[in-house]
């Protein structure tokens, strides 16, 4: 699977830990940066590059960085067809695309250490959207509020 990475400073601790960790996986890695700690770098360009990369197909899921995971999630969640969530426990890693196809997982690097970031996006790129009818049906609600039904 090809699998987008980007952070901003407050992730960058743990980016490249995660680009080897899915290598490892088997996963080809699309590296969108940042490609060296900048402390007044912003999240939400981060943000709009690994977004972009889905939404133009250059990658299937992806995992996005920043301090917490939640100003990442937020900003990933304003691009049409991203589906972003902080997720710090295995269950969510895997069950958000099981259930709710989520595309993109985002983790806070001030918040969880490497190894537990680690099992999240093995969880995370393991993870294949169930199909059952349920998920389809509520999915859909979810792409009609974002097409501002
Ligand atoms: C950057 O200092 C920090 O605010 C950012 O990485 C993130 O935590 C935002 O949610």
């Amino acid at each position: 699977m090809k699998i987008a990475i980007a952070c901003d400073h407050g992730g960058y601790p743990l980016k490249q830990a995660l680009v080897d960790e899915l290598e490892a996986g088997g996963h080809e890695v699309v590296d969108l940066g940042a490609h060296q700690y900048d402390k007044d770098d912003d999240y939400p360009d981060f943000a709009r590059y690994l977004g972009q990369a889905i939404q133009h197909g250059q990658a299937d899921k992806g995992v996005l960085l920043c301090g917490s995971g939640v100003g990442a999630s937020i900003a990933a969640n304003k691009l049409t067809g991203v589906r972003a969530a902080v997720c710090h426990d295995v269950y969510s890693a895997h069950q958000g695309v099981e259930h709710d196809d989520m595309n993109v997982i985002c983790l806070g690097a001030r918040i969880i250490g490497e190894e537990t970031a680690r099992e999240l996006v093995r969880a995370f790129a393991g993870a294949v959207f169930s199909g059952e009818a349920r998920h389809i049906r509520r999915l859909e609600k979810v792409k009609g509020m974002e097409a501002g039904g």
